[in-house]
Formats: structure tokens, C-alpha cells, sequence
């Protein structure tokens, strides 16, 4: 029934869409043309708490279609995230939040009338900043995703108190922002009773459904349309108010309304990464065998939403040790919510756990590599993804030593990620001439998810990738899970190649199948995770502080790798967006006004082609079958998952200054 022999997948296979990107054709969501399209533009508070008493429009404003805020605008089904209930009371919960959008007949119109608006506003003092003495901080039930917020095995207490060897750090990660290269963006009108949507996201089922229950309708009355999405990193990954906005819009002018957010607004209305302050406590045996681990982690939300950043829940997943203890404590401030970014938890947790574990290293005097082999008995993926990456890397003939004004140094640090699909449909038709058309609501944020499932597709039904017919990014096609938690490949590769399979076994009897992985995923192995080591070779320079890094170099396992290219791609993305993380990234506060002041890719940085000097990655591919028909396991997020201390311990092994509060700013060198 199946082909044995996989021909597409395991290919380097050029994404499909490549040509119709580069070429300029490829559509996005901004850019459907519409009939009378009209332009939303959002008018953001300047305070971060208080009460809009009323918005003074000028009426001599030409072209401006309506002004809308709580006292005219329509009133909405209260949605699951409030932070989507736009527009409908008084009350302002952060800097940055929507009073009221502009709807023009130009987008110059639009943004002239927003800059004209007087606001009305009773400003109340606010609250931004986090401390880990925070009086207000309590300890939250769970943590995202869902995991129980506290973790407590052995006697944490009595084993640090006995261990011959102990280290007690507090590691601290800033505010981080999700910038994808595709701002959010969308394009809204009314058909009828049905609303379009094109819209810049992870998941169009999830927001047909979001959008569709804050308007009232059923799922199946939206149609949101994701053809091609520029990236998202877990900000696009649920509804924002730019898609609810745009409904407002349209529903209120009778036109299609467009909304794309400006740069500034990124880092205010899609989400951030909480800031963490880590306190980690190790013990160990002189010879390196973990005995005990205390791992707290203290974080923010916002006012609206409790979002908590799971940082210590990868210290349940990685070393086994007797005598553990989890925890996280949160704060609600008058701030933004944080959101999913690349990795929530595991890219922030482990700074702290194996920067931890270097100083641990360090102490004892062990090789980093080695005292990660000792600690992990049961994870031959892990050790192999360790040994092999250091051959491959050189990490044993590994010199410290001065070149000019150069420090150099080197580090390393291990990776993981979990292993997980969620419920998806696929829909495979036969079109004759053995040609055949696969659907699915999945989108593409450029990562090859439309390649690979033509590769998947191929071989289950035996022809080659030019017959197979992939339509995706649409919510009207069969239900997708998000392109999220490195899930999509396995969730949306299960569903294709279950259709796939009914077909085939159908033997022509029908030209179409349909298969939903929903009971499948609800048995699927827990607990299963990706892996991945890095290595780091860094140059300080003793008269700027500038940190260059000379060459970075991951080794992973994530099971079956499905398409070499796109693969190295998201492992290479990946680790550099943790460079950011380890040297450029930050949210700078402002406490006084309310918010981050650097809000454009001017003043807050992420790594740029000159500094990437030596990047590569390798993989084991070895296919795990019994997580799912292809032997896969995500790859999208653990690539950021450890880069950032193998940079930091570099860093120190450079310069013998441990960095503990990234990033790793040329002041803190000098
Ligand atoms: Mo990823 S943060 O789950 O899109």
C-alpha cells in the first residue's frame, strides 16, 4: 500500500513557492487588490493606565471614512482573550493599546486623521517593572502550555545542603519581540453574511474561529485566506486586533478595509517574550552527577491575561536528577501580554539551566561536554548529538588565546524541544492521469511546510512531486492545527499521509479521502523530545567589547529530517535569532512612560548578515517511527533552544566574565 522506497522525502526539494516569491507574484495579506479598498489606521493609547473619556475627531478631515472607539463602535461577543475585545469600554490596561481606528479612503488619509485625534483620557499611575521582590507576585496554577506552574521530587533542600558542590546563580533575560519580516496585516470584507479574511497568521482555522465568535458566527462563515505568510514566530500564532479591527472596519463602511501594522506596532499588540529573572540552584558530586536542582523563575503579565513563560519546565526534561524542584512566580503589570516567541520557555530556561551547568563545569574542573554525557543516561540521541558535535566542531583541540586586540573562547550548551502533533484533516483527491490534488488549512510561514507535504504526498502515492496539487492556507480547506510548538510538519504530515493511505488502500473504488489524526494524536508517545547540542566560538574585543562569534555550529536530532534544505534552514534560523538573544536583543523600559522606548529595527537589534560570520548545522536523521508515519520530530524552534549559552559561555571562557543578565552588551565586557 505504501511506497517503501521514499523518493521525494529526505530531498533537498527548492520550496514551491520560491520563484513566485522572488518574483514579486506571491500575494500577501495586504496585498489582495479589492474593490474600494479602505484603510484602517490604529490610534494607540499613550498612557498605560487609565480611562478614554472621549475621542474629538476634525470634522474638516477629508477623506476619512469613520472614527471609531468604545462610545460608537458595534458591540462585540465577548472573546476568549480580552486582549481582542477592541474597542468596547473605557478602560486602558497598556501603552500601545487600540482606542480607535481611523477608516480612510488612502492610507495617507488614514494615518494624517489618526495623528489629528484628540484623546480624552483620565491617566492613572501605572506599574511596569518587573523585580523578583515584587509584592504583588503569586505562583500561577499552570504555565504555557499547560504544564502545572510548581514541580517538587526528593529534598531539594537536604541534597543542595549535603552536595559536595554547589552553584547558586541568577540568570536574567529581557523583554524580547517577535519581528518577523511580514508585519501583521489584514484585509477584511463582508460577503454578505460572510466575512473574508486575508490575514497574516500560524493557524487560519483558529482565527476563522476566534474572529468568527467574536462576530458571531460559526467557523465555517469566515474564510480566511493565508496564502503566504512572512514569518511569525509564535506572534502570529492567535487572532491580533488588527484582524478584529479590519472586521470592525469593513462591517461598520460597507468596504473592504486593509490594516497593516506599522513596525512600531510589533512591539505592543502581537505579543512579547516576558522578561525572566532566573534563580538556579545546583548540586553536584565531585565527579560531576547531578544531585539536585532548584530552578525558580519569576515573570510578568499583563493586567488582562495571565500568560505565564514556562522557563523552568525544561529543567523537568532534560538531566534526570533525585532531588528537583520547579517553580515560576508572576507579576500583572500595566504592560502588554506576553505571547508565544520561538520556543516560549525552553529559549529563556535554558540560559539559565546551562549557563548554570557551565559555571557547574567550570568549578568542578570537568569538560562542559563531558559532565552533560555523565548526567544523561538514558538519552543516547542527546549524547550522540553531544559527542558528534563536538568531533565535528573540533571542541577538543579548542584553544583559548589572544590575536591582537581578540579574546577568544569557546562554549557549548545542549538543546531540546518537545515532540508533539495536534489534530488535523487532509483531503486527497484524485484528478486523473495519475494526478492528485492534497488539501489542507495549514500555512506556510516560509518555512517549506507547502514542500513538504507535496514530498509526503508523493511518495505515499507513488508519483512524482510534479503530480501532486497542494492547496493550503485557506480556512475553507480541511482543519489545521497552528504552525506552532514545531508541531506542523507531523501534525499536517500525519493527516496528508492518512488520506493518502485510504486512498490508495480504496484501490479506486473512490477519487477522494479524507483522513482526521484526531484519535491517533490523542495516543501519541508523551514526553518525547527533540535534541540538539551547540558549540560556540566567540572573539571579544578587549578595546570595544564587541562580540564577534566566529563560528556556531549545532548538531541535532529531530528524528526523520523531511527536506535537507528547508531543514538546515529553520536549524540555521534558529540558532542565529538566539545570537540576537545572546548579544543584540532587548526591550529597553521606559518606567516613567509606560513602555519599551525602542520600538523599530533601528534601536532594537537583531543579527544581520555581517554578523554571521561561520553558521553551519548537522543532523543525525534518524527516523523515530513510532511518533508518527514519518519518524519526525520538530525542528522549527530548537535551533534558538541553547545558542544563547553556548554564546554566553563562550563569552566567559573568552574574557572570564560571566555574563548573567543577557544580552551580552559591550558595556557589561568592559
Ligand atoms: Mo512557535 S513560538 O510555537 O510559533
Amino acid at each position: 500500500m505504501t511506497s517503501t522506497s521514499a523518493r521525494a522525502v529526505g530531498s533537498p526539494l527548492a520550496r514551491l513557492e520560491g520563484p513566485a516569491k522572488v518574483s514579486g507574484a506571491a500575494r500577501y495579506a495586504a496585498e489582495y487588490p479589492q474593490d474600494h479598498l479602505a484603510y484602517g489606521w490604529i490610534v494607540a493609547s499613550p498612557v498605560a493606565r487609565g480611562r478614554l473619556d472621549a475621542v474629538l475627531t476634525d470634522p474638516a478631515e477629508e477623506d476619512v471614512l469613520a472614527v471609531l472607539w468604545h462610545g460608537n463602535a458595534p458591540e462585540l461577543e465577548k472573546p476568549d482573550d480580552p486582549e481582542l475585545a477592541v474597542l468596547q469600554s473605557d478602560e486602558i490596561r497598556y501603552r500601545g493599546q487600540p482606542l480607535a481606528l481611523v477608516i480612510a479612503t488612502s492610507i495617507e488619509a488614514a494615518r494624517r486623521a489618526a495623528q489629528a485625534v484628540q484623546l480624552e483620557i483620565t491617566a492613572e499611575d501605572h506599574d511596569v517593572e518587573l523585580r523578583a521582590d515584587h509584592p504583588d507576585r503569586y505562583t500561577p496554577e499552570t504555565v504555557v502550555p499547560d504544564a502545572p506552574a510548581t514541580s517538587d521530587t526528593g529534598d531539594v533542600d537536604a541534597a543542595l545542603a549535603g552536595a559536595p558542590v554547589t552553584i547558586d546563580v541568577v540568570y536574567e533575560t529581557p523583554a524580547l519581540h517577535n519581528n518577523p519580516m511580514e508585519p501583521h496585516a489584514t484585509i477584511a470584507r463582508w460577503d454578505g453574511q460572510d466575512l473574508i479574511l486575508y490575514d497574516s497568521n500560524q493557524h487560519p482555522s483558529g482565527i476563522a474561529e476566534t474572529v468568527g465568535a467574536i462576530f458571531g458566527l460559526p467557523a465555517e462563515r469566515v474564510h480566511v485566506v493565508t496564502e503566504h505568510v512572512g514569518g511569525g514566530f509564535g506572534s502570529k500564532g492567535s487572532a491580533r486586533p488588527n484582524a478584529v479591527l479590519a472586521a470592525l472596519g469593513s462591517l461598520v463602511t460597507g468596504r473592504p478595509v486593509q490594516i497593516a501594522l506599522p513596525r512600531q506596532a510589533m512591539f505592543s499588540m502581537v505579543g512579547h517574550r516576558a522578561p525572566t529573572v532566573q534563580r538556579i540552584r545546583v548540586g553536584a558530586t565531585r565527579d560531576g552527577i547531578l544531585t539536585a536542582i532548584d530552578h525558580q523563575t519569576c515573570t510578568q503579565s499583563s493586567r488582562l491575561f495571565e500568560f505565564v513563560e514556562s522557563a523552568s519546565v525544561v529543567t523537568r526534561e532534560v538531566y534526570p536528577v533525585p532531588n528537583l524542584r520547579t517553580g515560576h512566580q508572576v507579576v500583572r503589570l500595566d504592560m502588554p501580554t506576553p505571547r508565544w516567541m520561538r520556543a516560549p520557555g525552553e529559549a529563556p530556561g535554558m540560559v539559565g539551566l546551562e549557563c548554570a551547568l557551565d559555571e557547574l563545569a567550570a568549578e568542578l574542573g570537568v569538560d562542559p561536554v563531558e559532565l552533560r554525557v555523565r548526567n544523561s543516561p538514558e538519552n543516547p540521541r542527546y549524547v550522540e548529538c553531544l559527542r558528534s558535535g563536538a568531533e565535528r566542531f573540533g571542541w577538543s583541540e579548542r584553544d583559548r588565546r589572544t590575536d591582537g586586540e581578540w579574546l577568544i573562547g569557546f562554549g557549548m550548551a545542549g538543546a531540546t524541544y518537545p515532540a508533539q502533533a495536534m489534530p488535523s484533516t487532509a483531503r486527497v483527491r484524485a484528478l486523473g492521469n495519475d494526478e492528485y490534488e492534497v488539501a489542507i488549512a495549514a500555512a506556510d510561514l516560509g518555512t517549506g511546510a507547502r514542500t513538504i507535504l507535496t514530498q509526503i504526498a508523493a511518495d505515499e502515492l507513488g508519483v512524482p512531486v510534479e503530480q501532486i496539487h497542494i492547496r493550503i492556507g485557506n480556512s475553507t480547506l480541511p482543519q489545521a492545527s497552528v504552525a506552532g510548538g514545531s508541531s506542523g510538519s507531523a501534525s499536517w504530515g500525519w493527516a496528508v499521509t492518512g488520506a493518502c493511505r485510504e486512498l490508495r488502500a480504496a484501490g479506486g473504488s473512490t477519487e477522494e479521502a479524507t483522513f482526521d489524526t484526531t484519535a491517533l494524536v490523542q495516543q501519541q508517545k508523551e514526553g518525547r523530545h527533540a535534541s540538539g547540542a551547540h558549540f560556540a566560538e566567540v572573539r571579544v574585543s578587549t578595546v570595544t567589547g564587541e562580540v564577534r562569534v566566529s563560528r556556531l555550529f549545532g548538531m541535532f536530532d529531530g528524528g526523520r529530517i523531511l527536506n535537507p534544505r528547508t531543514a538546515r534552514s529553520q536549524f540555521l534560523g534558529g540558532m542565529i535569532m538566539g545570537m540576537g538573544m545572546a548579544l543584540h536583543e532587548e526591550g529597553v523600559l521606559d518606567p516613567a512612560q509606560g513602555t519599551w522606548v525602542n520600538h523599530d529595527l533601528a534601536e532594537y537589534h537583531i543579527p544581520t548578515h555581517a554578523d554571521v560570520e561561520w553558521i553551519d548545522a548537522a543532523w543525525l536523521d534518524a527516523p523515530e517511527s513510532d511518533l508518527n508515519p514519518m519518524g519526525s520530530k520538530g525542528i522549527g524552534e530548537i535551533g534558538i533552544v541553547g545558542s544563547p549559552a553556548a554564546i554566553l559561555n563562550a563569552i566567559w571562557h573568552a574574557t572570564g566574565v560571566r555574563i548573567r543578565s543577557l544580552p551580552a552588551r559591550l558595556d557589561k565586557l568592559l
